[in-house]
């Protein structure tokens, strides 16, 4: 793979903070891109220095001239680029900010709600029962079909400025098609979430115990091969405390790394016990004590709020500003799933962030990159620093401030995924 120049640069969020900036900010930069990953990050004046005459000479005769002798912003692009040369890309004063890291979606699956959501539009609440109606529609459908169904919403992710996605089981909920489910997620992820404990399926409703059990036995053991997490739904309704405990333990020992759903719909223990036993991430986190803001702040623990949940359940939004300014590390992640949050634009997320959660725009973007990343524990993405994955949005805007600025308009004019340009 051959080299590429984004100069030109208006403004670049690095996530390199510096000086109080959170999202450090470089005003007319460039990136160079090698292969895989990022190798330089700059000024765009110092760009030429950056790119050996040997290079510019084979992307094209007389654009090694050019680069010398032209103001950075005069740069003009270079496409069709082979071998070794360097495809110098003009962001033309644009804005670029790291690929978002959506660290909470449920993609696989059969079937919609919309009925649902029509109902809840004229005041049925919200009840994680609804997952069931998921469940059936997703035991019905083929390989090919959730395939395809995945495929599709990969698409859409890319094309809003996604790059990197966990994607969760919990809608098989058969050792079988929780196996099948974990298969089909590692084919589009290396981020796979085990979400056997979603609900307690209809066929084990007078027999939660032996769900329980299931869950934290054969049903993990056929998950683990394709999964890195394991995550409980700890909610009135879903799983108990004890129960979820008991399911995060059993992953934990089959090498799997503990996330929550917990504090979604109702005070309860979900972020306790995400903080006891240092999971990467807990989230929801609507309804919060300040013991749970307390505990979340003194630990590792990224809070991931999910306002597609709030915007599609007319539930209150989580109250962001009160976890920063506790210290505790926040993420923002679409949840996209058929019952709660149908929507995969982490845009939408920013632009909910600062308008119903508090969130300033640079705090939102850094929570929709960086926390995303944190969330995963994940080093090599959420960036832009030299030896980070090249994953990177030219912003179709001057500032990263219109994400939330313009919401709803498609502010996403390229993006680069390890490297390559979608
Ligand atoms: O994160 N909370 C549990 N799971 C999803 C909802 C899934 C569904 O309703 O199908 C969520 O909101
Ligand atoms: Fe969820």
């Amino acid at each position: 793979m051959g080299a590429t120049l984004i100069t030109n640069i208006g403004e670049l969020t690095t996530n390199v903070g510096r000086d109080g900036d959170l999202c450090g900010t470089l005003h007319d930069a460039a990136v160079l891109i090698e292969g895989t990953r990022i190798a330089w990050v700059g000024a765009a004046s110092d760009a030429a220095a950056r790119i050996s005459d040997r290079d510019i000479a084979s992307t094209r005769p007389g654009v090694g001239e050019q680069l010398r002798s032209q103001r950075p912003n005069d740069i003009t692009r270079h496409r069709g680029v082979g071998g070794g040369g360097v495809e110098i890309v003009d962001a033309g004063g644009r804005a670029v900010i790291p690929g978002f890291v959506d660290s909470h979606t449920h993609l696989v699956f059969g079937g919609d709600r919309a009925d649902e959501f029509e109902a809840r539009m004229t005041g049925t609440p919200y009840a994680a029962g609804g997952i069931r109606r998921t469940v059936a529609a997703t035991r019905a459908a083929s390989d090919e079909e959730l395939r395809g169904r995945l495929a599709g919403f990969v698409a859409e992710l890319h094309a809003q400025g996604t790059t990197t996605f966990e994607i969760k089981t919990g809608y098989g909920l058969t050792v079988a098609d929780e196996a099948r489910l974990a298969r089909l997620a590692a084919e589009v992820t290396t981020e796979v979430t085990f979400l056997g404990a979603h609900v307690v399926p209809a066929e084990y409703a007078d027999r939660r115990e032996e769900y329980v059990e299931l869950v934290c036995g054969e049903m993990l053991r056929a998950c683990t091969a394709h999964s890195r997490w394991i995550d409980v739904f700890c909610e009135r309704g879903a799983f108990s405390p004890a129960e979820s405990e008991r399911i995060l333990v059993a992953g934990i020992a089959h090498g799997l790394a503990p996330r929550v759903h917990g504090n979604q719909l109702g005070p309860g223990e979900g972020v306790r016990l995400a903080v006891a036993l240092e999971a990467a991430s807990v989230d929801h986190c609507t309804y919060l004590s300040d013991a749970d803001v307390a505990a979340l702040a003194g630990s590792r623990t990224v809070a991931t709020l999910l306002p597609g949940v709030e915007f599609s359940t007319r539930q209150p939004y989580p109250d962001a500003r009160r976890l920063i300014d506790a210290g505790v590390t926040v993420a923002l992640a679409s949840d996209c799933n058929p019952g709660s949050s149908f929507t995969s634009s982490m845009p939408l997320m920013v632009a909910l962030a600062v308008r119903e959660m508090g969130m300033t725009p640079a705090e939102a973007v850094w929570a929709a990159t960086a926390g995303g990343a944190q969330a995963l524990r994940r080093e090599d993405v959420g960036g832009i620093a030299s030896g980070m994955r090249a994953d990177l949005v030219l912003l179709d805007a001057p500032t990263r401030v219109h994400l939330a600025y313009r919401p709803g308009v498609p502010l996403v004019r390229s993006v680069w995924v390890g490297g390559e340009r979608l």
